[in-house]
């Protein structure tokens, strides 16, 4: 049997019934492969491993080894949180690392978008390894793979290149000789988010939008410096936290901020003002293939944008994108 076709039979997951339902068959199936060994898991804070996370703290409890990296290129509050949800509220066996300078050091002065996502994604599964080496006894590694991810492989194989190269965090690296553990393999993403809600996971983490694996690097547009991603992430986190306010967050697929490295004149206390312009993008999509635009009223742009060039600091305009995807990709790098 091809255990990566999910078969014609099997019921799509829309209750939670049906979640606790295959939430128990997972924790046997789990069990039965693990034992009492040791799982690895890459936990980026994203709905795909926190779930299969929250799964495997149920079915093996502290032998299940989690390990965040912050690439330092989270959005503002991400790794607190993981923090706080995994260690603080379900006692998992967290490994935390901060690899922030490591990541900024290597992306100073890069400014061609691939050599970025390269460095990125290659530093990424050092960090891991080398974290992974430090510990003995692990035989799994648990992977948030889910359906349209092998559906994808297959396509990309059969008809050639991507357009960008995508960097999912947790990649495997090729070296590393353990088995994978990959529970949530045959679901597709709505079905995910059932599961993490029965699993207890909360909200804002079961329904976060998706995020790039390169994070916040891939819109700190150029060559990344750290007064500009800390604007960006400031900026960032006011639109998030407008987009709640007025519920657009539960409509628009995708909503970000991105800030070009270019700085135009303005005036602010009355003084000349140089400041970089923050771009907002927020888009709807199904397959995230091609993209539409999402349209904010405007007294929410007014607002976004007096309390973005009012509250961070670098900031002198407010831009918004209005390209679909095509012609433009829904990430600006
Ligand atoms: P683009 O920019 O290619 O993005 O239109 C399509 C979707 O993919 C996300 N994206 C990534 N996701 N690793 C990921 O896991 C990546 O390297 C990556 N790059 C882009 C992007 O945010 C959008 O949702």
């Amino acid at each position: 049997m091809d255990t990566n076709k999910r078969p014609d039979t099997m019921e799509r997951i829309t209750t939670k019934e049906l979640a606790d339902k295959f939430i128990a068959e997972q924790i046997a199936n789990v069990k039965a492969q693990v034992g009492d060994k040791k799982v690895l898991l890459a936990l980026s804070g994203g709905v795909d491993s926190s779930v299969v996370a929250a799964l495997l703290i149920k079915a093996i409890g502290k032998q299940l080894v989690c390990v965040h990296v912050n690439h330092g290129l989270m959005r503002k509050g991400e790794s607190e949180n993981v923090i706080e949800v995994f260690r603080n509220q379900l006692d998992a066996n967290l490994i935390y690392v901060d690899a922030t300078d490591r990541f900024l050091g290597l992306l100073e002065g890069v400014s061609d978008p691939e050599s970025k996502r390269k460095i990125i994604g290659g530093e990424f599964i050092k960090v891991f390894d080398e974290e992974a080496a430090k510990l003995e006894g692990i035989e799994f590694l648990a992977q948030g793979t889910i359906y349209p991810d092998i559906l994808e492989s297959i396509k990309a194989k059969e008809s050639g290149k991507p357009v960008k190269s995508h960097h999912n965090v947790g990649g495997l690296p090729e070296d590393m000789k353990m088995e994978l553990v990959e529970p949530v393999k045959l679901l597709f993403k709505d079905e995910v988010r059932v599961v993490g809600e029965a699993l207890g996971l909360p909200h804002a983490m079961v329904y976060r939008q998706p995020f790039p694996g390169p994070g916040l690097g891939v819109r700190c547009l150029g060559a990344i410096t750290r007064d500009r991603l800390h604007a960006l992430r400031e900026a960032d986190a006011i639109l998030r936290d407008e987009f709640d306010k007025c519920g657009l967050a539960k409509t628009v697929w995708q909503y970000f901020i991105s800030v070009p490295d270019m700085k135009s004149v303005g005036v602010r206390d009355e003084k000349r003002y140089e400041g970089w312009p923050a771009i907002i993008r927020a888009v709807n999509t199904t397959d995230a293939m091609t993209a539409t635009i999402e349209e904010i009223p405007y007294e929410i742009l007014h607002k976004i944008t007096n309390r973005i060039t009012t509250e961070v600091e670098g900031i002198n305009r407010v831009l918004l994108d209005l390209t679909p995807k095509p012609t433009g990709t829904i990430e600006w790098e």
